[in-house]
């Protein structure tokens, strides 16, 4: 059977992208953001996941504002990047695993996620650089190859209305009941992205909430309900309207046992115009 190895938590700022493509990663600007994500590096060569599950918004590369999915989860076994602008040079090609994909896409919607599924699917920065901060780049063309499986589900945070806090807890209780129902031995992570807070627009552009993210980690991490009593204006209020994003790490907490054991906490911020939080988090229910 399938089984779930942990969750991992990670933004998806595009600058960031930027800065491992262009060698940055240990300038002052940048050297305390990325050493949080060495245990997270040293943690998955550890436990070493067949397939990643890779929870995130698209911006508009793969759904415009004409079609938005609430949930969209990619069915295909490649993935491909493109440029969406901020500089960013498209990465190699991902590989997925379909067949995993339409048994995750059955149960989901057996247990009334009626979910878009996507047999073409663009993936953008939200699942680009969380995958890059973690495994390091590789560019379109060189040759190189991503070294894991991944599996997009994209979640709408973009275009109003968006799905509550609750609702994405909900989601990830139904995935990792998805995940294991599947007779395959495969090991999987689920990886939450997005947030902390910001705020890309408006009269409030470049808000952050140290104080909120720091709660959100917390309660995440040992008691995931406390976020879902807020709804998404409450969450904007203090989080910003693109902090939002921060939901999507409950679709990873969900999926995961209500006792999951935390490998690793780190925040740093401001990291372009966000506070960026990564947590590890190991299912008890597991040995290896
Ligand atoms: C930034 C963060 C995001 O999540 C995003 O999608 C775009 C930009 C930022 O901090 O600059
Ligand atoms: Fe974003």
């Amino acid at each position: 059977m399938a089984s779930i190895l942990g969750g991992i938590t990670s933004s998806h700022i595009p600058a960031v992208g930027n800065a491992i493509a262009e060698g940055k990663t240990q300038e002052p600007y940048w050297k305390r953001f990325f050493d949080g994500y060495e245990p997270a590096k040293a943690w998955l060569d550890a436990v070493k996941p067949d397939v990643l599950i890779v929870v995130y918004n698209d911006h508009g590369l793969n759904f415009f504002l004409d079609k938005v999915p609430t949930f969209a989860l990619g069915c295909a076994d490649v993935y491909e990047n493109a440029d969406e602008g901020w500089g960013l040079k498209p990465v190699a090609p991902f590989t997925g695993d379909a067949e995993f994909s339409w048994h995750l896409a059955e149960s989901l919607v057996e247990q009334e996620f009626d979910i878009c599924t996507c047999q073409e699917m663009k993936v953008d920065h939200g699942f680009v650089n969380p995958i890059r901060a973690l495994y390091g780049n590789r560019e379109e063309g060189s040759g190189d190859s991503w070294p894991i499986k991944t599996i997009p589900l994209a979640v709408n945070t973009v275009q109003h209305p968006v799905p509550s806090a609750a609702r994405c807890l909900k989601l990830g209780q139904a995935l990792g009941k998805a995940i294991e129902s599947y007779p395959e031995d495969l090991r999987v992570v689920i990886l939450g992205t997005g947030g902390m807070s910001h705020q890309l627009q408006g009269e409030r552009a470049g808000l952050i909430n140290v104080d909120f993210d720091l709660e959100c980690m917390e309660r995440i991490i040992s008691e995931p309900e406390w976020m879902t009593q807020f709804s998404n204006a409450e969450i904007m209020a203090q989080a910003g309207t693109e902090g939002i994003e921060t939901i999507m790490w409950l679709v990873m907490r969900g999926a995961l046992a209500d006792d999951a054991k935390l490998i690793h906490k780190h925040y740093h911020v401001p990291i372009s115009n966000t506070g960026a939080g990564v947590l590890v988090l190991e299912n008890e229910r597991l040995s290896y």
